[in-house]
């Protein structure tokens, strides 16, 4: 069959429409469901870190940024963290005195960038396109999102993989980081 120049004009902006179209698709797919779930944390050792006292965290959803030394081959570097008072346990959290706290990195699974504490779900919902109740973790890379009632799970955008625990324990009612989970991601494993 020979085409003509009339068919062409409509082959050509078909073909197009019909590619961008099967990439939404595949992209739609992609950031909803291929996501990695969250296991038990194998944790490393580390220094221990002061993150904050109790009382300090003393509503559900307080949270607190803080630093954690950590090594990554010859040299020492500060990872950002953030700790929240949760009002459930997760997979490695710390319960103290009924109340439960998780730490976890603050450094986006995906690229690198600095994730943030979102606490307005409202406007959450439309930066991160994701719909909840209650505060999360965003990037503002490309508008990942995490959530901390998944243990750090990514919930929404490009990350595949979750945000890894920061280990906490209690003494005399303060809080400290001791180690973190491992692969340390995206530093040890990309
Ligand atoms: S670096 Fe965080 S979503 Fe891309």
């Amino acid at each position: 069959m020979k085409l003509g120049r009339r068919d062409i004009i409509w082959i050509i902006p078909s073909a197009i429409a019909a590619g961008f179209f099967g990439w939404l698709g595949y992209r739609t797919v992609y950031i909803q469901f291929f996501k990695t779930g969250v296991a038990e944390p194998v944790w490393k050792d580390g220094p221990r870190v002061r993150v904050a006292g109790a009382g300090e965290l003393e509503q559900p959803w307080a949270f607190r940024y803080f630093e954690y030394p950590v090594r990554v081959g010859t040299a020492e570097r500060k990872l950002q963290a953030v700790a929240f008072r949760l009002p459930q346990p997760v997979s490695g959290s710390l319960e103290l005195g009924g109340a439960h706290f998780l730490a976890l990195s603050r450094v986006c699974t995906h690229q690198g960038c600095t994730v943030n504490y979102v606490d307005n779900p409202e406007l959450g919902a439309i930066a991160y396109n994701y719909r909840t109740e209650h505060p999360f973790l965003g990037c503002p890379c490309h508008f990942g999102a995490f959530e901390p009632l998944q243990a750090g799970r990514a919930v929404y955008g490009p990350p595949r993989f979750p945000l890894p625990r920061l280990r906490l324990e209690a003494q005399n009612g303060t809080i400290y980081a001791t180690g973190h989970e491992t692969p340390l991601r995206p530093i040890e494993q990309g």
